[in-house]
Formats: C-alpha cells, sequence, structure tokens
C-alpha cells in the first residue's frame, strides 16, 4: 500500500467556509485506482510558506509516497501553490501535468489555465491538481494509471521497465 498524503490550499476550505469536496474527490480517485491509503490529510490557506512547510514535513518527516495538493495553481494573486512546489522538488517530473491538461483540454478550453507543477523530493512524489472537484477527477484519473510504476521505481521496488 503507498501512503498518501493530501494537501487542500485553500482560504475558504481553512477557514470553515467551504466544504473539501475536492480533497474527498482526491480520495475516493486515489484509493479506487491505486493501492493506496490516504494517511495524512490538511487544509491550509493559500500561503506559500505554509505550503512548503507542510510539503517538507509529509515528505520527510512523515514520509508519505506521495503528496496530492489541491487548489491554487491559476490566475489569482494567492495561486502560488506551483511555486511552492517547485522550490520544495529535488527533480522536476513534467510529463504529468502535461498529460493532466493534454486530457482536460479535451474537456475545457480552460485547462491551459492551470498552473499545476509535479515533482520529487526524496522518495515522496508531489503532484498539483487544479481547485474544483470536477477538474481533481478530470486531472487525476488520466495519470493514476501510470502512478503505480512509477511510485514503485521510486521506492525501489521495481527496475525493470520493461514490458
Ligand atoms: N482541468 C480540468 N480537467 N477540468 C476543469 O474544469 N478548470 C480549469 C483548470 N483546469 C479545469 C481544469 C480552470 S477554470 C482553472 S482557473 C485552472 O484549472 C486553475 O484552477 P485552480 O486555480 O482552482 O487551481
Amino acid at each position: 500500500m503507498f501512503k498518501v498524503g493530501i494537501v487542500t490550499v485553500s482560504d475558504k476550505g481553512s477557514k470553515g467556509d467551504r466544504e473539501d469536496l475536492s480533497g474527498q474527490a482526491i480520495r475516493e480517485v486515489i484509493t479506487t485506482g491505486l493501492a493506496a491509503e490516504v494517511t495524512h490529510y490538511a487544509i491550509i490557506p493559500d500561503e506559500i510558506d505554509q505550503i512548503k512547510e507542510t510539503l517538507i514535513e509529509y515528505a520527510d518527516v512523515i514520509g508519505v509516497d506521495l503528496i496530492l495538493t489541491t487548489g491554487g495553481t491559476g490566475f489569482a494573486p494567492r495561486d502560488w501553490t506551483p511555486e511552492a512546489t517547485r522550490e520544495v522538488v529535488e527533480r522536476l517530473v513534467p510529463g504529468i501535468p502535461e498529460v493532466m491538461r493534454a486530457v482536460s483540454l479535451t474537456k475545457t478550453n480552460r485547462a491551459m489555465l492551470s498552473r499545476a507543477a509535479a515533482g520529487i523530493r526524496g522518495k515522496t512524489l508531489i503532484i498539483n491538481l487544479p481547485g474544483s472537484p470536477k477538474a481533481v477527477r478530470e486531472c487525476l484519473e488520466a495519470v493514476v494509471p501510470a502512478l503505480q510504476h512509477g511510485l514503485e521505481i521510486l521506492k525501489g521496488e521495481a527496475g525493470e521497465c520493461a514490458r
């Protein structure tokens, strides 16, 4: 079982003004499509330092295999999740957001407005997802099929990519 941390980045959600349907959508999709359990969950405001601290804690202290963030990937003045992610990862994984945007573009041309990033810190993969529950489902469903293999390689449990 892979350990998963969900980080919902939302000013309104962190104040209790909005129900976190996107975090719930992540939980549903990830536990259906992958041998994974959600062991940690946080809902925090759009503060870049708090986002970085949470990502570092989940990766380095708790040691989850996968962190999925939702929210803060767009153009609003307080959308800084991709920047926080880029600052804490050691290696970018551009293919994951490339696929999310490519698949999402078949559903809405607004998909190009998500600046979502993905990358690796130590043995933890971090993936940004957009903020809406609909977008979360569409993006996550597109990348989940490749995650089992990617996470096994990251953990050193699979060394062979040939099929
Ligand atoms: N991707 C998918 N698959 N479906 C969507 O509905 N919405 C877009 C985009 N990506 C969307 C999507 C919109 S409208 C925006 S503004 C950006 O994600 C950024 O969203 P965020 O600021 O909530 O992260």
